[in-house]
């Protein structure tokens, strides 16, 4: 079975997995439905592979409004989407055509670009991951929000101290060497240029969830001093006191929602940028800018990457020689100072967009995207 007939296989698997109202209902205002991210990457498919590449799909017309996220506010999605046996029928039908339109495009336009660099193929895999991997985020979301999920409780903290390895003052070769469509990666990791990075010292290991505590203990939700002014209007708002799912109990523990192995020495993840800029400043570091996660990382000097993302202080921003493809919308909207690169990726990152080179990015106060940090220090 090829990867995208698998990965189509395994989406249709959690919505059918699913009670109906579990799977239509929008569990956090930052996701939509499962229903929705399971239609909507059936849609991209059919989209581009038979609406756009072969030309002809009157059977999609329909569903723009409903599956192109520009047409269909975050908000609205919940109302849009047909019942859950009806969404699976429909699905089963793209599922048909399109392994159907797969063959077509394989044979008779084997030669062209698109086809023969195996461009459309892996742009659609790379699109069906991130879309599990957001599904992975509702439903984790949902657990936390559940005060009956199984949790574990976490009582002992861990200094900040932590190891760091210095790297030395460089010019790092940055973007992958390649024209738009002839490779995996997406249009932002393209275009070869080279940056200074000035001396500077990282940890070995991302913060772990006991040195998290320690900063809780420590008055660090409650001292506006260590946050920008951005970040304590937003924790001030929404009344943040520990990352996303922890609970407080009096005596200083706290309760995670977690994985069955205890979490004390794994990385801390449910926090924004906001709090990954404060935790920082308490320890006595900063938040590493993409070119020295970059710089630290071909030189060897990062252990646990890939067990969470690792927020940049870096605003997502579009490098020289920029060209949207295979459409505008998957980069340039974003590049607007409010969205911030997040690099490595989390447990639940497939391998096919599993690469150093991938720029994930979200904005600020984005705390459901399985992100930590890891500290950087003056060399
Ligand atoms: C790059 C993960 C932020 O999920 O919004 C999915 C990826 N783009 N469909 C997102 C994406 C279009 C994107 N992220
Ligand atoms: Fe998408």
């Amino acid at each position: 079975m090829r990867c995208i007939d698998r990965l189509r296989a395994e989406l249709r698997g959690v919505l059918s997995g699913m009670d109906e109202a579990g799977s239509l209902c929008q569990h956090h205002p930052q996701l939509s439905p499962v229903a929705w991210h399971v239609g909507h990457a059936a849609f991209v498919e059919s989209h581009w592979l038979r609406e756009r590449f072969l030309g002809h799909a009157p059977d999609l017309h329909g569903w723009h409004a409903v599956y192109f996220p520009e047409l269909a506010p975050k908000a609205r999605r919940a109302n849009t989407l047909p019942p859950r046996d009806q969404l699976l029928g429909w699905f089963d039908e793209q599922a048909a055509r399109n392994t159907e339109a797969w063959a077509l495009a394989r044979t008779t336009w084997a030669r062209h670009g698109l086809i023969s660099s195996g461009y459309l193929e892996s742009f659609l895999v790379q699109h069906q991951c991130q879309h599990l991997e957001t599904i992975a985020q509702v439903l984790h979301a949902r657990a936390c929000a559940d005060p009956a999920h199984p949790r574990q409780r976490l009582t002992r903290a861990a200094s900040a101290h932590t190891e760091h390895v210095a790297v030395p003052r460089q010019r790092l070769r940055l973007g992958v060497p390649g024209d738009c469509g002839s490779a995996a990666p997406y249009d932002n990791e393209l275009g070869p240029h080279e940056v200074t990075v000035p001396a500077f010292s990282i940890a070995r290991r991302p913060v772990t969830c006991a040195q998290w505590l320690g900063f809780i203990q420590g008055g660090g939700y409650r001292e506006r001093h260590l946050w920008t002014p951005d970040g304590w209007a937003w924790r001030t708002a929404h009344g943040v006191q520990a990352p996303q799912g922890w609970r407080l109990a009096d005596d200083g523990s706290a309760q995670l929602v977690g994985n069955g192995a205890d979490m004390s020495n794994q990385a801390v993840t449910g926090i924004s940028l906001h709090e990954a800029h404060a935790y920082a400043r308490w320890a006595g570091g900063t938040v590493p800018d993409e070119t020295q996660w970059m710089a630290a990382r071909r030189q060897g000097a990062l252990d646990d990457v890939g067990t969470a993302w690792e927020w940049c202080r870096s605003p997502l921003a579009c490098w020289p020689g920029f060209k949207a493809f295979p459409y505008d919308r998957y980069t340039l909207p974003w590049c607007d100072g409010a969205h911030f690169v997040l690099k490595g990726g989390s447990v639940h990152t497939r391998p096919p967009v599993r690469r150093d080179s991938f720029r994930n990015f979200y904005t600020a106060d984005a705390r459901h995207v399985f992100a930590g940090l890891r500290l950087v220090a003056a060399a």
